[in-house]
């Protein structure tokens, strides 16, 4: 779906989300949703929390797995994934608070291999992810699944690209102080969703919008895999859409 602009997509995926929310409210059943960072769903998000506080949208049945977070950081880190889903958007909710589950990357490493198959395992526990929201990495990674990412794999360990943390390196003071790896969801784990909603908003994003979506689906470019996905749309903005 195109929308001209970010905020006219964000405000209409928030309302799909409300809608799937109120509908499982009303049958007295939990939604278990998939969230990503980035600057790209800040506005999803902005929108979700407004209509918490102005319309009375409640979370209180609803149950969140993120995508993926840096290894290791503190989750109080400015660049935390941790940090950056209560600021913008678990503190201005009524989600309880052991509803929410962002990779933990503060683990010594000998315990990440049990902790990512724990992760993987709670979310099956939850009856699996209803809707999982994705960005998109300008060289196609979703969640930190770069390039090179088979369609097997499963909640990890990874080691980021280099123009990963060249394009991430902003929120850092220099590059050499982004870290090297990151927990990530797999492209199974994010596979196994029923619906998935990628968003995408810029024209740095239009290139890698056209080479998904029109592009062979191939594990070069992880986002194209998506193409195989059974219930999976691209929700951007006519700048994203530019090349299409
Ligand atoms: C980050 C995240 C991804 C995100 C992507 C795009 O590195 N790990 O989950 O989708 O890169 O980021 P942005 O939304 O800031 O463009």
């Amino acid at each position: 779906d195109i929308y001209p602009t970010a905020k006219d997509g964000s405000r209409a995926v928030a309302q799909e989300i409300a809608a799937l929310i109120k509908e499982r409210q009303a049958a007295n059943k939990q939604v278990v949703l998939g969230l990503a960072t980035g600057s790209t769903p800040k506005y999803l998000y902005a929108e979700l929390v407004r209509l918490h506080k102005e319309e009375g949208l409640s979370f209180k049945n609803v149950l969140t797995f993120n995508l993926d977070e840096y290894y290791p950081i503190e989750p109080d880190a400015l660049q935390s994934y941790n940090r950056f889903m209560k600021e913008q958007l678990f503190n201005h909710i009524d989600i309880p608070a052991g509803n929410y589950f962002v990779p933990d990357g503060t683990l010594p490493k000998e315990k990440v291999k049990e902790y990512t198959a724990e992760y993987e395992r709670r979310i099956e526990a939850a009856g699996g992810i209803d809707l999982q929201i994705l960005g998109i990495g300008t060289n196609g990674h979703i969640g930190f699944n770069e390039p090179g990412s088979t369609l097997t794999s499963h909640t990890r360990l990874v080691t980021l690209d280099h123009n990963t943390r060249q394009a991430n390196a902003f929120e850092f003071s220099n590059i050499s102080q982004v870290p090297r790896l990151a927990i990530t969801m797999g492209l199974s784990t994010i596979f196994k969703a029923k619906r998935i909603v990628l968003l995408a908003w810029g024209t740095h994003k239009a290139k890698i919008v056209r080479r998904s979506v029109e592009g062979h689906s191939s594990d070069q470019v992880p986002a194209s895999l998506l193409q195989q996905h059974p219930d999976c749309k691209f929700v951007i903005d006519e700048q994203a859409a530019e090349e299409l």
